[in-house]
């Protein structure tokens, strides 16, 4: 079992990490190898949309991205980890999640798998008290991203107010995340 988890704040250290380590904490065993893709330290060049991913599964863009797609392809979980920034997701994260472009164009290709082959989780937080659509911008690209890798989306789990408050003094959001996971296939049993 593997992991891939895109991390996408600036903080390194933020409320978003402080999410992100309650999940992975309740994931436990469940993980697997878990990698974390920092989108702040990973030089990931924009799509410029050539559509060279209209015919090949592959994108024509030789960098860092590359690595990212092997690991993407052998990833059985992938986690988004985000802080909302202007409604959606941090620049530099929407950087990379372009270039995934080359999973969605398999609809183009005709080579998409029919089926989910992956499962997908979200973790996004927000400064601003709760407010209705806080989340929205974000929580649309998250599903686009899941839907383009063929991963089930098992849920995203949003916080707001991290103005004031604290990730890990939250109890409700510490029972979500334990909800979250349970969605997530245990793994079978040594023999
Ligand atoms: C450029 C920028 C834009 C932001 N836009 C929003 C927003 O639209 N809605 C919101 O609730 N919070 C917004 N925030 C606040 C962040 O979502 C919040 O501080 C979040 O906890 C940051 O994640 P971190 O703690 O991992 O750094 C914004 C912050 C920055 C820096």
């Amino acid at each position: 079992m593997k992991t891939l988890v895109l991390f996408g704040s600036a903080r390194k250290h933020g409320e978003t990490s402080a999410m992100l380590d309650l999940f992975l904490e309740a994931m436990g065993s469940k993980a697997g190898d878990v990698e974390i893709i920092d989108c702040y330290t990973t030089d990931v060049n924009p799509c410029t949309d050539c559509r060279y991913c209209w015919e090949h599964r592959a994108c024509s863009i030789q960098d860092t991205m590359q690595e990212i797609y092997r690991k993407i392809d052998a990833a059985d979980n992938i986690v988004i980890a985000a802080p909302v920034y202007f409604y959606s997701i941090p620049g530099k994260m929407k950087i990379l999640i372009d270039r995934l472009q080359i999973y969605w164009a398999g609809t183009l290709r005709g080579d998409k798998p029919k089926i989910n082959i992956k499962k997908g989780a979200g973790l996004l937080t927000g400064g601003a008290p709760s407010f209705p659509n806080q989340f929205i911008g974000a929580e649309l690209v998250l599903k686009g991203v899941f839907t383009a890798l063929s991963a089930e989306n098992l849920g995203i789990i949003t916080f707001p107010d991290t103005d004031k408050k604290r990730v890990n003094e939250n109890e409700a959001l510490k029972e979500s995340i334990k909800t979250l996971v349970s969605c997530f296939p245990s793994l079978p049993s040594a023999v």
